[in-house]
């Protein structure tokens, strides 16, 4: 199978990170029946300046038209709004319909504080459809006040449900081949995480679409499913963070599970995502460009090798996958090599290099 990578930067540490991405798909052993091709494409900050566009058509376009998936680094956001700018992975997200973000976090130890879940967030909709408005109101009335739409549907609800479901399923082979590490898991479980108690028509319609779609028949009997809401969630995850297996949230509730969840095993640098669609995925390390260490050859390639571990396997490479995710682990156990934000010396370049060779 030849599957083509589309490979973006982006910038600061991106153009750091994702060469490592590129490396590590070659290094793949030739048993796994894989070849790689690979599109080098622009989207950034420093792509806007230079051309108008944050995220050029051409790259649309080699994406969608010729690529099976691909590795996204980072982008800067000016802090002040810069008019004509917005994020390319957000647009990406919306013109490749890819409506899943999918977070795995994973400590290194395996004792009582251990974790290794994985946060599937719904990419699409919820309050960041970005319908907002603000009304003008005399200050005798209360002044002025702003209103933004809260977005919930039956279909990108039971899509996001389904995947979590199939997620969890995966990681139980995964497990059982015994290519990924121990595990603290011995039965797959989805919680569905909402607040519908308060929130009974947007957050219900998502509570009830993911539990239909998590008793279909090929959950049944495999996929244990448990209810959680949002914020005794939070408190859970720091309590207990063993406890998750995979969790599915609409998509703002996600987005801070999974940046708080992160924060639980110590580095941003280790925090792999991807953003999937229907046969097409784009793996992304979770951190941005840190201009702070920018161009010191030190940043952490691990969350950007994960994140292609990631995207294999929604390319139904599961084998190929759990071959990165062992070689990245043994790194991590050994504990000899590693970059200064895991308390480290070495550079880029010797954890690659140390990462390839157990591969
Ligand atoms: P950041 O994630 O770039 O950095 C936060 C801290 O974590 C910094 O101290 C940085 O050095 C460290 N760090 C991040 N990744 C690391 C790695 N691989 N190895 C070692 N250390 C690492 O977040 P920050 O500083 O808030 O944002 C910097 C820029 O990145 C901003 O312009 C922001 O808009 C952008 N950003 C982009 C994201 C994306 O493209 N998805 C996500 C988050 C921020
Ligand atoms: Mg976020």
């Amino acid at each position: 199978r030849v599957l083509r990578i589309g490979l973006i930067p982006g910038d600061g540490i991106g153009r750091e990170v994702i060469p490592a991405g590129r490396r590590i798909l070659e290094a793949l052993p030739s048993s796994l029946g894989l070849k790689f091709e690979f599109s080098d494409l622009h989207a950034g900050f420093e792509t806007f300046e230079k051309t108008g566009a944050a995220l050029p058509r051409r790259t649309v376009d080699v994406l969608r038209g010729e690529c099976d998936g691909a590795l996204f680094g980072a982008v800067s956001s000016p802090s002040k709004a810069v008019k004509g700018y917005s994020s390319p992975i957000v647009a990406l997200r919306k013109e490749l319909d890819l409506y899943a973000n999918i977070r795995p976090v994973k400590s290194v130890r395996t004792d009582r504080t251990a974790i290794d879940l994985v946060i599937a967030r719904e990419n699409t909709e919820d309050l960041y459809v970005k319908e907002e408005k603000t009304f003008e109101r005399p200050a005798s009335e209360g002044g002025r006040y702003a209103e933004a739409i809260k977005r919930i549907s039956e279909r990108a609800s039971t899509r996001i449900a389904t995947i979590a479901g199939e997620i969890a399923l995966r990681r139980q082979k995964i497990r059982e081949a015994g290519s990924s590490g121990s595990s603290i898991h011995k039965q797959p479980l989805v919680t569905i995480t909402h607040k519908s108690n308060v929130l009974s028509k947007t957050d219900g319609l998502f509570r009830e679409a993911a539990r239909a779609a998590l008793s279909a028949p090929q959950f049944q009997g495999a996929v244990a499913v448990e209810e959680q809401i949002v914020d005794s969630m939070a408190y859970k995850l720091f309590r207990q963070p063993g406890a998750y297996d995979v969790i599915v949230a609409p998509n703002l509730y996600g987005d801070i599970l999974s940046d708080a969840a992160a924060a639980l095993v110590g580095s941003l640098g280790l925090v792999p995502s991807a953003n999937v669609g229907e046969g097409f995925a784009i793996g992304e390390p979770c951190h941005g460009s840190a201009p702070d260490i920018e161009g010191k050859g030190i940043a952490n390639p691990i969350a950007t090798l994960r994140s292609t571990a990631l995207m294999l396997e929604f390319l139904n490479e599961e084998e190929a996958a759990a071959k990165i995710y062992a070689a990245v682990d043994a790194n991590l156990e050994e504990g000899k090599l590693l970059t200064p934000d895991l308390g480290g010396k070495a550079t880029t370049e010797e954890v690659v290099a140390d990462i390839l060779k157990r591969l």
